[in-house]
């Protein structure tokens, strides 16, 4: 979203948010304040937080929108992978929500094909957009997306990624659960805010000499305001479990340790 709004001249601003997602009361001062076109959010298993909004926040979410004239984009990337979720925010304002959701995360990386609900008065100006961009949806990808949901073979892999996460995500809790790992088991990463004297860029750099790459919460951070001290690990990147192991367990004991002292700057 980042790059997408700097490529299309967007202003973003940022919206606090709490364990549980994005504050209603936050997102109503956003919209008194800068009068926002649109809302983008995440609503389950936020990226990276892995915070899930529950329905009486998107309930309200939905009503703001709806009194502010504010469309909602919803990107629902990870819904399929939690076996219950809430309603879409857009489920309480159609007339402002733009759903999207796609097969990347939930049936495979390089299925990139994407679902959209829009209002119907939206709908044209879309299929402008989609065709002045890239003409169509690619029809050999689509027909394989199309196949694999009719012949249940999506509904299959999806069951197989369920599980992968959450064994996965076992492996994390036993292993950096001690430190206030943010996870769901469903979830392909974790959220951690790094014990003190930590700093995350320092963190970030010494997990990378071990071998283990790590985002820091900046790279999701929009605005001026500091990024918390965080980071986010993603657990589906390792090839096997073993491999993830041995990398969690390198982050484990630098979690335990203090950083290495640097020479003092006067
Ligand atoms: C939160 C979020 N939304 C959307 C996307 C993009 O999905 P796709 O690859 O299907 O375009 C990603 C991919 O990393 C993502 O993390």
């Amino acid at each position: 979203m980042k790059t997408l709004a700097n490529l299309l001249n967007l202003r973003l601003e940022p919206v606090p948010i709490d364990r549980e997602g994005l504050i209603p009361e936050a997102f109503e001062a956003a919209c008194r304040k800068s009068n926002p076109r649109a809302l983008y959010c995440i609503p389950t298993l936020h990226n990276p937080t892995n915070a899930t909004l529950p329905d009486g926040r998107r309930r309200r979410i939905a009503a703001i929108a709806r009194s502010y004239g504010v469309a909602v984009v919803e990107d629902d990337i990870h819904g399929l992978l939690p076996a219950e979720t809430p309603r879409p925010i857009g489920h309480y304002v159609p007339e402002l929500s733009y759903y999207i959701a796609s097969l990347s995360k939930t049936v495979a990386g390089g299925l990139r094909v994407a679902f959209l609900i829009a209002p119907e008065h939206a709908v044209e100006p879309i299929a402008q957009a989609v065709g002045a961009t890239v003409w169509l949806a690619s029809p050999i990808t689509t027909e394989i997306a199309a196949t694999w949901i009719s012949d249940g073979t999506a509904d299959r892999t999806l069951a197989g990624k369920r599980r992968e996460a959450t064994a996965r995500q076992r492996i994390a809790r036993a292993l950096l659960g001690r430190f206030g790992l943010r996870s769901h088991p469903a979830s392909y990463h974790a959220w951690i805010e790094l014990p003190p004297p930590w700093r995350t860029n320092a963190f970030v750099e010494t997990a990378r000499r071990c071998g283990v790459v790590i985002a820091p919460a900046d790279l999701f951070a929009v605005g001026h305001d500091a990024a918390p001290n965080a980071v986010r690990i993603s657990l589906s990147a390792a090839p096997n479990r073993d491999l993830l192991t041995h990398a969690l367990t390198a982050i484990a004991s630098l979690l335990a340790r203090s950083p290495a002292p640097g020479r003092a700057v006067v």
